[in-house]
């Protein structure tokens, strides 16, 4: 563990900027303060140097750095060439938080480029940054100085939680003003590209260039096995431990939504926390993209201070640098994006033998709500040859497919099912694919004017589906009854059906957990129970 040496910048103190000066020529890694966000600089000519910021960070091998200089000057070190509008856009934007892509110098080590022909070079703004750069008196190579895959680091203390005792120093400059890493544009390709946004709009970038392709990675997922332009869009990014859900539509439905939900926090704007029942934290005014990206990574990190398990976001607009904000919550967010103005979604679920699967279609077929059977999308994902089956195969071994390509599913769960990391495992490869398929149906339930939908699952609870949903319900009958239904059912023997219930969750603890609960055996009348999921949907939907 390296020991680490906190400065707090002073522009006058130029003892100290020769300390760090000569910090990072002898090949150590310091945490900078910039204008977007705080870096882990080294200097960009030392690929030993450089090779120490990945170990520190935890980065990945593939992911290559962005160049930093505080003179013009300087770029004809760290590029071959100057591509067309690159002066045009230096000469608007530099200093400031843009980086250009450009074809990459001689003397730009394999440790920054990741073995790229290019190179990302900006001019940061904050006088700390540059000062630092000058006292070096070489351009540094900087990637935001968080633990990758974690968000990037607004403050000084920030940086401290992450890099305490991995940097060789850190300098404390104050709270960073954009607070979202700078726009990433290629000059490269036959067209400029737009690979990240940030700081400097892309209406900005249009006005000195003309047009620029949005890539799709900007806003869109990238499929399993498809290459990213920039090799830092794939990875999931700037994520605090809690599960960050994007939830768009009016502030009213919002709230509403969020109404009682245990272990969960609001990240809404300004005014409107107060409003809500659950805790929050505030990140701007509505259309205030500005003050929402100076926020945003420390209104995350701040969650996980909270403690909260799943936290609700207010969908921010996608113009100017509101297009930085959305990019980075999407990625948080794992691309999870609720709309509480569109069918409401019910969470369905009940015990083995509760008679579940025959009192939805009762429900459907009264109040016309649509059906969605996310045992059924967990089967299909797994299908032969499916991308998620391959996963499978390398998490759980190869022997979990069958000579016809199929899933030995007795095999799978015997694993899975065998440690609670395991479990985990499991889940993290399946659950995000069965939720965003479930949100796809339930969007193209909502344009054909469906009001509502039931999201049908044996696990709504514990595949965390619930979270998802406007209310939950659970379909339930005692336990004697519902073991001699699935032995006449399934004509399995007494001890085939005590050991289904047994894997299950108790009578209990759906009641405990469901919001209603329709109980499907004598003396209660059906008819009168299936009721209570209609008032509460016009209890939600004033
Ligand atoms: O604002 C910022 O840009 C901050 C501060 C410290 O300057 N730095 C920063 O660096 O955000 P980092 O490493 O976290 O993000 C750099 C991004 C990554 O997505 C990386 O893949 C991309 O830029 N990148 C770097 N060089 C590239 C290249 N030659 N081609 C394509 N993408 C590149
Ligand atoms: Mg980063």
């Amino acid at each position: 563990m390296a020991e680490t040496k906190l400065f707090k910048y002073n522009e006058s103190d130029l003892r100290m900027l020769d300390e760090i000066g000569s910090i990072l020529r002898d090949g150590g890694i310091v945490g900078i303060p910039t204008e977007t966000v705080y870096g882990l600089a080294a200097n960009a000519f030392d690929g030993s140097a450089v090779a120490k910021i990945f170990r520190a960070k935890g980065r990945p091998q593939d992911n290559p750095l962005i160049v930093h200089i505080s003179e013009i000057s300087q770029l004809d070190k760290v590029v071959s060439s100057v591509p067309a509008g690159a002066y045009e856009l230096a000469e608007k934007f530099w200093p400031g938080p843009l980086s250009i892509i450009m074809p990459k110098g001689e003397r730009i080590p394999d440790e920054v480029s990741c073995g790229l022909e290019t190179v990302a070079v900006r001019m940061p703004s904050h006088p700390a940054a540059r000062a630092i750069i000058s006292a070096a008196g070489v351009p540094l190579a900087a990637p935001s100085a968080n633990l990758s895959g974690s968000p990037s680091p607004t403050t000084a203390q920030h940086v401290i939680d992450d890099m305490w005792g991995r940097a060789d120093a850190i300098v404390d400059g104050g709270m960073c003003d954009v607070g979202v890493e700078s726009t990433v544009v290629s000059l490269v390709g036959d067209k400029p590209r737009l690979l990240r946004p940030g700081g400097i709009s892309l209406e900005q970038l249009e006005s000195v260039l003309g047009e620029v392709e949005v890539d799709r990675a900007v806003l869109a997922e990238l499929e399993p096995g498809q290459k990213a332009a920039s090799p830092g869009m794939k990875y999931k990014h700037y994520s605090p431990k809690a599960r960050v859900i994007i939830v768009k539509g009016s502030f009213e439905n919002y709230k509403r939504f969020v109404s009682n939900k245990k272990g969960c926090a609001a990240l809404c704007f300004d005014g409107e926390g107060s409003k809500l029942d659950i805790p929050f934290i505030e990140i701007g005014r509505e259309h205030d993209s500005q003050t929402q990206a100076h926020l945003i990574f420390d209104a995350l990190r701040k969650l996980d201070e909270m403690g909260v398990q799943t936290a609700y976001a207010r969908c921010p607009d996608t113009d100017g640098v509101g297009l930085a904000v959305i990019n980075r919550l999407l990625r948080a967010a794992a691309f999870t994006v609720l709309d509480v103005d569109g069918a409401m979604m019910i969470g369905f679920t009940g015990p083995t033998g509760a008679g579940k699967s025959t009192v939805a279609k009762l429900i459907c077929e009264k109040y016309g709500f649509a059906h969605i059977d996310c045992d059924e999308i967990a089967r299909e994902i797994m299908s032969p040859g499916s991308p998620i089956l391959m996963q499978l195969a390398q998490a759980f071994g190869e022997d979990i497919i069958n000579d016809d390509g199929s899933l030995d599913r007795a095999l799978l769960a015997s694993r899975a099912f065998a440690s609670k990391e395991q479990t985990l495992l499991l889940n993290s490869i399946t659950h995000p694919v069965i939720t965003s398929i479930a949100i796809a149906k339930v969007n193209s339930f909502t344009l054909e004017g469906k009001m509502a939908v039931l999201l049908d699952a044996a696990a709504v609870f514990e595949s965390k589906i619930d979270k998802l949903c406007t209310f939950t319900v659970a379909v339930t009958a005692p336990e004697d009854v519902r073991k001699e239904r699935i032995i006449r059912r399934d004509g399995i023997t007494e001890e085939k059906a005590e050991e289904r219930i047994n894997a299950q969750l108790s009578e209990n603890e759906y009641e405990q957990k469901a919001d209603i609960i329709i109980r499907n055996h004598l003396p209660y009348s059906i008819e009168k129970e299936i009721g209570k999921i209609i008032e509460a949907y016009k209890e939600r939907k004033q």
